[in-house]
């Protein structure tokens, strides 16, 4: 096993989706995945391997926020050899046309972590950016499902909670659409080591506007965006 999960090597498959909530990945693997088995239940943060038409695709929980989400994606690529990572997850709106339950596949993520700025010495404002082919095929899969889906930057926040929500006004100037905690490590971890990522989110609250989706309307839309995710994977 690796230091955070408890699989062996072969358990787990060169697909991955990544819930931040472990407890989504069981219900992913339960819902969808033929076969599914449990690999890992390491600090609750489970991992089931099962077969989506046929092939072999893992989900694996990450937990909330990047040094969480990069133990996960470090430990998937450089101890089990995972080649295509697949976040699915849930954001605040940040943009105004956006409405709860829309889906949005995150093209690029601006973060105001501070993992990066360590990572090039504080001389370089590192770009994470989603895998273009992964993007395109889900750009695609979405289209043939009839599932309406944005494209386009996000931001990966290292707090939920902000004293500085004139700084989320400011991003959606520049096009920023949404708001979530995991993104930027995992598509920079993703290039460091050659794997393909790529971000998909459901909208779960508008920051703006204050308003919250229900756990019923979530899960919904979750299930949405998971078979987005699971096309693309396989692809
Ligand atoms: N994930 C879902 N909603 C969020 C928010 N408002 N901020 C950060 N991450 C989120």
């Amino acid at each position: 096993m690796s230091i955070h999960i408890g699989a062996e090597p072969g358990d787990i498959a060169e697909r991955v989706l990544m819930p931040g909530d472990p407890l989504r990945a069981k219900w992913i693997a339960e819902t969808y995945l033929d076969d599914a088995k449990c690999y890992t239940q390491v600090r609750g943060m489970y991992g089931f391997t099962g077969r989506w038409q046929g092939v072999d695709v893992s989900v694996q929980g990450s937990g909330m926020g990047m040094p969480s989400a990069s133990i996960y994606a470090h430990e998937l690529i450089n101890d089990y050899g995972v080649k295509t990572l697949i976040r699915v997850g849930s954001c605040g709106a940040l943009a105004d046309e956006l409405q709860l339950r829309d889906v949005i596949a995150a093209s690029g993520a601006s973060t105001d972590s501070n993992m990066n700025r360590a990572r090039f010495d504080g001389l370089i404002d590192y770009a994470p950016v989603a895998d273009f082919g992964l993007l395109r095929t889900a750009v695609e899969t979405a289209e043939q499902r009839g599932i309406p889906m944005r494209v386009g930057p996000i931001l990966a926040a290292d707090a939920f909670y902000t004293d500085r929500p004139d700084l989320y006004d400011a991003l959606a100037n520049y096009g920023v659409l949404a708001v979530e905690m995991e993104s930027a490590a995992l598509y920079t971890i993703a290039a460091r080591f050659r794997a393909r990522a790529l971000t998909l989110l459901t909208v779960s609250d508008h920051i703006k506007r204050g308003e919250q989706t229900t756990s019923q309307e979530r899960e919904q839309t979750f299930g949405q965006m998971v078979e987005i995710a699971l096309d693309t994977a396989i692809a």
